[in-house]
């Protein structure tokens, strides 16, 4: 019982970890995957053309493309850190 709850304890000290690497993954990381996933179908789009809500519905509509496009869409953390890339360089 106490390996137990030395384990699950672990875990909990341990999660929170993992979603703050993901929020603050490197931006150059970011713009790896922004650069490999946004430049497929048209040329690149410039980041400080858009607002950031703006960019959250291309996103939105993006994956829509991909989907129709027969490529696979977005994961959930690719699109966070697309997201958090266009944000920080996004027209305010
Ligand atoms: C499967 C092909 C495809 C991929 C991949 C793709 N796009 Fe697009 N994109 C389109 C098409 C098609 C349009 C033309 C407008 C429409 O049909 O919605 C477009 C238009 C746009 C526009 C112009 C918006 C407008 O309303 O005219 C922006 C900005 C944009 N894409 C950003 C992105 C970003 C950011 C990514 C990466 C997350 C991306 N695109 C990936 C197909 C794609």
């Amino acid at each position: 019982m106490r390996l137990v709850r030395v384990l699950v304890s672990g875990l909990l000290l341990v999660a929170p970890l993992f979603s703050v690497q993901a929020e603050n993954a490197p931006l150059d990381e970011a713009e790896g995957l922004f650069t490999a996933r946004c430049a497929m179908c048209h040329q690149l789009p410039e980041p400080s053309m858009l607002k950031p809500k703006q960019w959250r519905l291309i996103i939105g509509t993006m994956q829509q493309r991909m989907q129709q496009a027969n490529i696979p869409p977005l994961q959930v953390q690719e699109r966070e850190m697309i997201l958090n890339y266009l944000t920080a360089r996004a027209r305010q």
